[in-house]
């Protein structure tokens, strides 16, 4: 959640059933914030820095220097890089939202480039009606307030619930510890707690 967004909730909390507002009705209203994936999209090499953090690099580290291949549409279909990948949206292929111009960005259907961090246009192009609802508060939830002059309301982006590669929302799935074996030990409290 948004920085911006924790303190009023918290205040909310604190002073239930009150209007924190001492402005008058109609003198100010909060914002709508929709949350924005960050700027460039980066990819963990799977090397460690001398720190022991993940060395990523931006994408257009690699992809300056390759040609892009229009046929690349799966996960699967990759053999060098990106293998793990799942993918299962429309059968697209990857460069009809990647921009093989500038990997560090995405493109529009008219070829215009699109910042990561505008995606929603991405999604809004073939998903109109979606897009619409959501606009309209019936898709995609939102967090704060519904009256604008209480204060502030947060949105969720599309991929905060839609993996772009993977859209299908996830069916919820009850996980079960595992049973364990007679004659081995039952895992201490302390033990569940640290999984
Ligand atoms: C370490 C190098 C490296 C980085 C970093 C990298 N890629 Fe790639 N990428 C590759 C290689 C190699 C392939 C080709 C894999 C194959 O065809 O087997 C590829 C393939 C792709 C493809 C398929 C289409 C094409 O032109 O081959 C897309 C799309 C793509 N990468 C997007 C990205 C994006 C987006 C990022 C950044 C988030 C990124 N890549 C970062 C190496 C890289
Ligand atoms: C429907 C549009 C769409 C298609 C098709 C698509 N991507 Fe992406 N891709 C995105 C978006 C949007 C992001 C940014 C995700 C985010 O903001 O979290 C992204 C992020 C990435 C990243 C960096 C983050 C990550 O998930 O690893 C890589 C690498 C990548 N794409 C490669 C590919 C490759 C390879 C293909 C084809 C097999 C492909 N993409 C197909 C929209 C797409
Ligand atoms: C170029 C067009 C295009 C773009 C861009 C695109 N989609 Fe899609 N999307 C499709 C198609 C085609 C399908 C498959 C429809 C079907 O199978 O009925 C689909 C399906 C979906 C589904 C339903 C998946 C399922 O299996 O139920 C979701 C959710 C979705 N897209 C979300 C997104 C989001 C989020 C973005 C932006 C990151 C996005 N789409 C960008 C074309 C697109
Ligand atoms: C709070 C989570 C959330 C957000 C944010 C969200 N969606 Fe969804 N979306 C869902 C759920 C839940 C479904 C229904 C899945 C189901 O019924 O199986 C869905 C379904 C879809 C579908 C499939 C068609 C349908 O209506 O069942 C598309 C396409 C889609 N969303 C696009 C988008 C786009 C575009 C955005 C951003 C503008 C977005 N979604 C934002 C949760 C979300």
């Amino acid at each position: 959640m948004g920085a911006l967004a924790i303190p009023w909730l918290q205040r909310n909390r604190d002073r239930p059933g009150r209007a924190f507002s001492d402005k008058k009705p109609g003198d100010f209203t909060h914002p709508v914030v929709i949350r924005k994936p960050g700027g460039v999209a980066l990819v963990d090499t799977g090397k460690k820095d001398s720190h022991g953090q993940a060395v990523m690099v931006a994408c257009a580290t690699c992809h300056d220097t390759r040609d892009p291949n229009f046929n690349a549409n799966s996960g699967e279909s990759l053999k060098e890089f990106h293998q793990g990948l799942k993918t299962q949206h429309g059968g697209q292929t990857c460069l009809s939202c990647h921009n093989h111009e500038d990997y560090n960005t995405l493109k529009r259907a008219d070829g215009r480039p699109l910042d990561f961090s505008e995606s929603m246009q991405l999604c809004a192009q073939c998903h109109g009606p979606q897009y619409r609802d959501y606009q309209n508060g019936s898709h995609g939830g939102m967090t704060g307030h519904w009256d604008l002059k209480q204060g502030p309301r947060e949105r969720n982006h599309c991929t905060d619930c839609h993996d772009p590669h993977h859209p299908k929302y996830p069916l919820v799935m009850p996980v079960f510890p595992p049973k364990p074996v007679i004659g081995e030990a039952i895992p201490s409290a302390d033990g569940e707690k640290s999984h």
